[in-house]
């Protein structure tokens, strides 16, 4: 949801930001612009579109543009056209502001600031941002400056403080040209810290090529970056140490490499994503997994009476499986909740329950609130989060990590692998502990042990994926089939086509079929059976031969040397066999593939499809 990206050093700040804007990009892509500090007047140069429309306008870089603010939008207020791109300035032009998050109050605000004569250009919450600093730095006089506070400074605090709602800050001023401002509510701000320069940003991506070393900023505080240093205090004035942190991710992981999108990059990545995650954990288990992050209330989560799931989109979808999960291995009861439900609701939280937030980027702003909601409400709140210290993974009390390593394409694919691996490892471990016994629990974990070579076979059926994407490319209406665990994975896969396809999709329980969907079934409407064996593989053949007796078109993800199936599906589709409650590990896979293909083969931008952003800081 919008990225910002700020440079101060000694380089041409321009290319940097360029450079910066575009790790950025998945964030939000339909405008773009960039604000440069050079004596003592800003410069802005913005347009609608992509970073590389931007690109198009943007004059050569000069050397002595060493501090500047970019921005790459994800539209929340105004259209996403060039007046309402950032940066944007106040009416006097003095200060310049890239901002990511909503002003709950913006339009009192900006009654206000016309009613004292100011003028407004745009239809955005952040240029009130603008105006109200240029305000009060304007008038900064009249209310007395403190000695030990630049005026610069000083109208920032002040107009911070009268916010409400959710920032992720960069803010210049054309009288101070060796100051940059950040600052943070809500949404993620990270200060990179080179030898001789700064780079603030939503995102470690856009910090990594220069520094490794970074400080991660919390919710209402401040950093004042000047040629000799940076100096964090609180939006109340109180001045804070915050530690130096390694950023953990490499450039190497946030390259293509050879792939021509993320997306598949980060398919073909799950057998190594997954190695990652499971590593340490389960490495010479005698039964038992290492949980290091979650070590302090192992105790409470074997003796839980009631375990709360809350996550959005794929990361929900995962938690439906953990559901089931927790429930066949460990006897817990256990609920999953969409965060942006849960938030609202009167849920009940009673002594033995845990809520456990599911997020691959660890700034979903629904999955923040439902996390802050359980906390008001006395639960131990856990987290499955991939990147290290976001926003989720510090509010929560404790967490595991998915160290699936960093996750660009838009829509989820090695995050659903881990977080479901990481639901499966909690799952005997916790089984383990309660009633399961160490032999059952080291067969499971061998099974799990397997998964990662398991995915690499799958991945071999990438070009047969292709052809039944392309043999049903003109089709507009998709439907998903699974039951028991493979039933989110038919969620998933279905979300996975309709986001980036824009293709229309439906996943269900195949039984719910009869209960209506079924009436949708047409002449060579493809419908998508998750079909392994299993418990339930009998009833899914009588679904199947529902839907092929209305004349649907049957796609089928089937278990390996599932000879019956070869002769009834049109299109096939094997993984290798594994027990059916690890299956929505491999059975994802060929659904994030189709997905992919579909959306290619329509000659879609499979990083960046329309109206999305990668994390919602949003409501
Ligand atoms: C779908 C997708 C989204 C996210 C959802 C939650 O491919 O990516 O549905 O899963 O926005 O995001 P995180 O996991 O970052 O909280």
């Amino acid at each position: 949801m919008c990225g910002i990206v700020a440079y101060l050093g000694r380089k041409a700040a321009q290319p940097i930001l360029v450079e910066g804007l575009k790790r950025l990009e998945y964030r939000g892509y339909d405008s773009a612009g960039i604000a440069l500090l050079n004596d003592g007047s800003i410069h802005v140069t913005k347009t609608s579109g992509r970073i590389s429309a931007l690109e198009g306008i943007l004059d050569e870089p000069h050397g002595w543009d060493t501090l500047g603010i970019a921005h790459t939008r994800w539209a929340t207020h105004g259209r996403p056209n060039t007046t309402n791109a950032h940066p944007h300035l106040d009416a006097t032009g003095k200060i310049a502001v890239v901002h990511n998050g909503i002003i709950e109050n913006y339009a009192t605000l900006r009654t206000w600031l016309q009613n004292e004569g100011v003028v407004f250009r745009s239809e955005t919450d952040t240029e009130v941002i603008a105006n109200l600093i240029g305000y009060i730095y304007a008038n900064q006089a009249d209310a007395g400056l403190p000695d030990d506070q630049s005026a610069f400074e000083w109208a920032v605090q002040q107009a911070l403080r009268k916010l409400h709602g959710t920032f992720g800050l960069a803010i210049i001023c054309g009288d101070f040209p060796d100051t940059l401002i950040g600052a943070k509510r809500g949404s993620p701000l990270i200060l990179g810290v080179g030898n001789t320069e700064y780079i603030l940003a939503s995102d470690a991506a856009a910090i990594v090529e220069h520094t490794t070393q970074a400080i991660y900023m919390a919710d209402n505080e401040m950093v004042l970056v000047g040629p000799d240093g940076f100096h964090t205090k609180t939006i109340d004035n109180v001045t804070i140490a915050k530690d130096l942190k390694q950023i953990e991710f490499s450039l190497e992981q946030i390259e293509l490499d050879g792939f021509e999108h993320h997306m598949l990059k980060e398919i073909f990545e799950q057998p190594e994503s997954l190695r990652m995650c499971l590593g340490g954990r389960i490495e010479a288990h005698d039964g038992k997994i290492k949980l290091g992050g979650i070590r302090d209330y192992l105790r409470e989560l074997t003796r839980a009476r009631h375990v709360i799931f809350t996550a959005c989109g794929t990361a929900f979808h995962a938690g439906l499986v953990g559901e089931f999960l927790l429930e066949h291995l460990a006897r817990i009861p256990v609920e999953t909740e969409y965060a942006s439900e849960f938030r609202y609701r009167n849920p009940i939280i009673e002594d033995g329950t845990i809520v456990i937030a599911i997020s691959q980027s660890g700034e979903t702003a629904d999955t923040l609130a439902a996390v802050e909601q359980a906390k008001e409400r006395g639960a131990v709140v856990l987290g499955v989060v991939n990147v290290v210290g976001s926003t989720i993974a510090r509010a929560t009390d404790a967490g595991i990590y998915l160290h699936a390593g960093p996750e660009i394409g838009v829509a989820s694919t090695k995050a659903f692998t881990a977080q479901v691996a990481v639901l499966s490892m909690l799952a005997i471990e916790l089984g383990r502990r309660r009633h399961l016994g160490s032999d059952d629990a080291a067969r499971h974990i061998d099974e799990l042990a397997q998964i990662p070579e398991k995915i690499e076979r799958i991945l071999e059926q990438s070009d047969h994926i292709r052809e039944i994407a392309a043999a049903n490319i003109d089709k507009e209406n998709w439907l998903f089939l699974g039951r028991g665990f493979n039933y989110p994975v038919a969620l998933e896969g279905a979300l996975k086509l309709k986001e980036i396809s824009y293709i229309h999709a439906e996943g269900l329980p195949a039984a719910e079929m009869k209960h209506g969907p079924i009436a949708l079934i047409a002449d060579g409407m493809p419908a998508v059976f998750v079909a392994t064996a299993g418990p339930q593989y009998d009833k899914m053949m009588g679904n199947i031969q529902e839907v092929r007796a209305r004349g649907g078109r049957i796609i089928v993800v089937a278990t390996e040397g599932d000879e019956y199936l070869e002769g009834v599906a049109d299109h096939l589709i094997t993984v290798p066999q594994t027990p059916e409650l690890f299956q929505p590990m491999l059975t994802a896979v060929p659904l994030q593939l189709l997905a992919y293909h579909a959306a290619v083969l329509r000659g879609h931008d499979v990083d960046k499809p329309r109206n999305l952003a990668k994390s919602v800081t949003v409501e």
